[in-house]
This record gives structure tokens, sequence and C-alpha cells, in this order.
């Protein structure tokens, strides 16, 4: 099981205004606000299966910007070479380099796990771990340093808060996550990733596979966590992406088509692929 804390396949109330801040109460995680993230030339691909070429973007600091593509476009590939989550994925390969404030994450200097401390990741479905509420919260806190458990209790306890699931797990920080609701579980791994103080999230379909009314407030809570955040989001729901995201990229056969700022690619697209995907003519 990994212990990477931001690792987690995400619904409550506003996040606090501070996450992603520097966090006066975690002294034990350095918060580095929002991170700079650039992709250059990218070629990402599996066996002999190219999947996408030439991806260069920079990803705005403190803003939010969503991948959109259809289904096979590579979403899921990009986000997850983000944190190289694929490195070790049979068959998969790569050109080009992606860099976080600068430098190159596959420099010897940057280790994954530390890599994966400031790039948080939120799946489709929730991944609590096997272990207590609390624990699952700040599992990434104690693999970066050795904290006091009264300390501990007291982040788990301002994350959660943060995410609005505090009323609800209040009284069960030791129970199994797995008893919580599907819609918790996700606010549960996003506390978790939020716990270490990320400077990027990425979220991948976070709210797919959730009702409504906790998709709607994991939205607001995303939409809440910049400027303190560099946010990516991959979303099929194209007025998800309308509401949440400042910029938006459009992924289609392969290459990367178009970005910019998502009113023009919804209102005024380059593209005629675009529009017809920002059309809901396919995909
Ligand atoms: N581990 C893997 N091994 C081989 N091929 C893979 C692997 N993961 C993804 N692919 C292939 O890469 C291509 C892009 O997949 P990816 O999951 O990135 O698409 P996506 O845009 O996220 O799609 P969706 O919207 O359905 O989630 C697909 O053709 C897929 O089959
Ligand atoms: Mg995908």
């Amino acid at each position: 099981m990994p212990i990477d804390s931001g690792q987690t396949d995400g619904a409550g109330p506003r996040v606090r205004a501070d996450i992603g801040q520097r966090d006066r109460a975690n002294p034990a995680v350095p918060g580095g606000g929002p991170a700079a993230l650039s992709t250059r030339d990218l070629k990402l691909g599996f066996g002999t299966n190219t999947v996408l070429t030439d991806v260069t973007i920079d990803f705005q600091p403190g803003k939010i910007t969503a991948l959109l593509g259809p289904t096979g476009s590579g979403k899921s590939t990009l986000l997850r070479t983000l944190n190289r989550m694929n490195d070790k994925v049979s068959g998969y390969r790569r050109q080009g380099d992606v860099t976080l404030d600068g430098q190159s994450i596959w420099s010897p200097a940057i280790q994954p796990m530390a890599l994966r401390r400031k790039v948080g990741m939120l799946f489709q479905r929730p991944n609590p771990f096997p272990m207590s509420v609390m624990d699952n919260v700040v599992v990434g806190v104690r693999a970066y340093q050795r904290v006091p458990r009264g300390k501990l209790r007291e982040i788990a306890e301002q994350r959660l808060r943060a995410v609005g699931l505090w009323d609800a797990v209040s009284g069960r920080l030791g129970d199994s996550p797995f008893r919580l609701s599907g819609g918790q579980q996700q606010l549960l791994c996003l506390a978790r990733a939020l716990a270490v103080n990320p400077g990027v999230l990425l979220l991948d379909e976070p709210t797919s596979s959730l009702d409504p009314v906790t998709a709607e407030s994991i939205e607001q809570l995303i939409r809440d966590l910049a400027p303190g955040l560099t946010v990516v989001i991959v979303t099929h729901n194209l007025s998800q992406a309308r509401r949440v995201a400042q910029h938006s990229v459009f992924l289609n056969r392969g290459r990367l088509v178009e970005q910019g700022d998502t009113n023009q690619i919804f209102d005024n697209p380059a593209e005629a692929e675009t529009a017809q995907y920002v059309g809901g003519r396919f995909g």
C-alpha cells in the first residue's frame, strides 16, 4: 500500500481560505502556496501506442485548469505523468519534460514521494487506505516527520473541518473509512491530500461517481482551494469545466488541439475540432 499522502483516487461545505497557504497550525509540513507546473514537448505512450504528442502547457499557479477531451484522448495519462504515477507502468514511455517550480520532476534531486507530497491527487473513485479515519488524514504528515499524537489529531481535525467532514466523523475517528458513504470517502481523500499542504492538486474526474449534491459541494471546495493551490482537473462535464476552470486545454486524437482562457475555448474556439467538442457534437 502506498504511503504517499496525496495519492487518493472526492463532498461538503466550503474549504478554509488558508488551505495551501503557509500553514501555522501544521508546522510539521511547510506550506508552499501554489506551485508553478509546466510541461515541455511531452510525448507519452504505451508500447507502440503513442497517446499524446507535443504537449506544452504552463499551468498557471493558483488557477484551475481543466483538461478536456473524448475518452481515450490521454487525459489521465497526462495527469498521472504530472506526479510520476506512470513511471513504473509497464510499457509506459515518455519524451519531453515536466517542471515544478522550474525543476524537472525527474531530476535526481526529487524523490517520487517528495514530489507527490507537493503534487497531490484525487481519483474518480475514493481510495481510503485500510487504516482509521484519522490515520487516513495524517498518513502523509507522519511519513514526512515525527509528530506528537496530539498534534496529529489537531491537524486531522483542521483538515476534516476544512473539507466539511468534521461533524460527520468527529465521533468516528478510530473507525474504518470504508463505513463512510462514497462522497464522505472522497472528502476524506481530499482531506488527506490537503494535509501535507501540496502546491498542486490533480483531480481526475473527482465528482463523476458522486450524487449531484455531493458533487456540487466538492466542486465548491475545488473553487475555494485556488488561489492557495494550482489545480488541474480532468472532467467530462463541460458545465463543470465552465464553472470551475479559468483555463482549459482540449486534447484529441493524440495531440493538444487548443488551450486558453475557458471562456475563449467555449465561446470562441480557434479550432473546428474544439468547437465540435464543446458544442457537444462528439465525445
Ligand atoms: N497502462 C496502460 N497500458 C497501455 N495502454 C494504456 C494504459 N493506460 C492507458 N492506456 C491507453 O492510453 C490511451 C489514453 O488513455 P487515458 O486513460 O489517458 O485516456 P482518458 O482521456 O483519460 O480517457 P477517459 O476519458 O475514458 O478516462 C488509451 O488508448 C488507453 O488505452
Ligand atoms: Mg481518464
